[in-house]
């Protein structure tokens, strides 16, 4: 069954009478694994206290768009990163409006324009304001650059009317906004990710690694999942949790993740290199702790394997995606390093700036193949790893 673990669902709640729903709504995307977080308008609070939605989705309620505290701590462009969904229900007439003139007069409407999250709305409305002509183009504007709709129902209205304009169920909201991330793109392909560092031992206690924390590649092992390929994960050591219906295969150094990437291979149609595999390794490794001695010492290293280079070079040669990090001219080192590695795409990482990249929730990259390119803004990277899976997924399309 799909569900929404590792998702973070931004809930926008707008001012109508079904925003008492939102308190159920909150719980059933809990249920389903969702982290959730809670903006509500002026309007909305007529309706519900945000003490509610606090409560129930155990973070702090936005309702404020110039707010110093809320700022030094989560502000609205950090929500719109932080989130996978942006999900409003209900989207009143008036919040519709707003957002189909990309209006930012309230912290739900600027965040609406400033995250790169996909949009699920469930209006709710007056029947007849939901068949206004000025509600139908509304609609289709917002329909046209993307957003989503679920409902609203037909039925009985608050104000006595009968017709369509209820708020969906908040069941059936969840489970709409679950099925929004089962795409299907990848539906029954074979993808190997690798992710994290690589450990190249020393002596006993003592290795050769770098700063990466899995993050990235994890995420793209999601969303390759959520996509319906069957994922298997191979990682170098990281504290993170596997995401469901992935098989994950642990490794330390570059030399077991080569093998452990070969092995697989003739079942893997898709192969994403997403791991900081170490270029170098220590010659030797010594068997007993090495002793503090003189002030300088040298440490022969030997280079590692390439292990993208290799699997493209194999004769099962899966669609392979390399990464590339880089601190200076990124898409230009990208670019020759899908040529030389003889790649199908790459994903340039600039790695310069600290809040992108290396152990870092968010990231901005460009992913670039031999016809076109595109840049995925700034966003937590399960919406960079969406974006990336899209791509491989568009790409082996318009290669068959
Ligand atoms: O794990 P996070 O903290 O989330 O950080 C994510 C990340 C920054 C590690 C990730 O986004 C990233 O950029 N991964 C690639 C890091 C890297 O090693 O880049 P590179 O430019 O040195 O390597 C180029 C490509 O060759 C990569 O696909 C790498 O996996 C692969 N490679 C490198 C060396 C080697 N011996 N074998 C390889 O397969």
């Amino acid at each position: 069954m799909a569900h929404l673990f590792n998702h973070n669902v931004l809930l926008g709640v707008s001012g109508g009478i079904a925003a008492y729903k939102s308190a159920e709504l909150v719980r059933q995307l809990q249920e389903r694994g969702a982290s959730v977080r809670v903006i509500m308008t002026h309007g909305a609070q007529e309706f519900i206290t945000p003490l509610t939605l606090q409560a129930l989705s155990g973070n702090p309620v936005h309702t404020e768009l110039l707010d110093e505290k809320a700022e030094q701590g989560m502000g609205h462009i950090e929500l719109g990163r932080w989130a996978d969904l942006l999900l409003i229900a209900p989207a009143t007439a008036d919040l519709i409006a707003r957002l189909s003139m990309g209006r930012a007069d309230d912290l739900l409407t600027t965040v609406a324009l400033a995250t790169a999250a996909p949009l699920l709305l469930a209006p709710a409305m007056n029947q007849q304001m939901w068949k206004d002509p000025a509600t139908i183009a509304n609609i289709a504007t917002l329909s046209q650059r993307g957003a989503q709709m679920i409902g609203p129902a037909s039925g009985q209205q608050a104000c006595g009317d009968t017709g369509p304009g209820r708020m969906e169920e908040p069941s059936i909201i969840a489970q709409a906004a679950t099925e929004l991330f089962a795409t299907g793109e990848l539906a029954g392909k074979r993808i190997v990710i690798t992710a994290g560092p690589t450990r190249e031992a020393l002596d006993p206690i003592r290795y050769i690694s770098n700063n990466s924390s899995g993050k990235m590649g994890y995420a793209l092992a999601q969303a390759a999942a959520d996509a319906g390929a069957i994922t298997t994960l191979v990682s170098g050591p990281v504290n993170l949790t596997p995401p469901d219906h992935v098989q994950l295969l642990c490794v330390e150094t570059a030399e077991q993740m080569l093998n452990q990437c070969l092995a697989l291979l003739p079942q893997c149609d898709i192969f994403i290199a997403c791991a900081a595999v170490a270029d170098y390794r220590p010659a030797t490794i010594q068997e007993q702790k090495i002793k503090k001695g003189p002030q300088e010492v040298s440490l022969p290293l030997v280079r590692n394997p390439d292990i993208v280079a290799a699997v493209s070079a194999s004769k099962h040669s899966p669609y392979t995606v390399g990464f590339a990090a880089e601190t200076n001219d990124v898409v230009s080192y990208a670019r020759a390093k899908m040529e030389r590695k003889g790649l199908d795409m790459i994903v340039a990482n600039d790695v310069s700036d600290p809040s992108i990249g290396f152990n870092s929730d968010d990231n901005s990259v460009t992913v670039l193949w031999r016809t076109g390119e595109h840049t995925a803004e700034r966003a937590n990277k399960g919406t960079i790893a969406r974006q990336i899976v899209t791509l491989i997924a568009q790409q082996i399309d318009s290669a068959s």
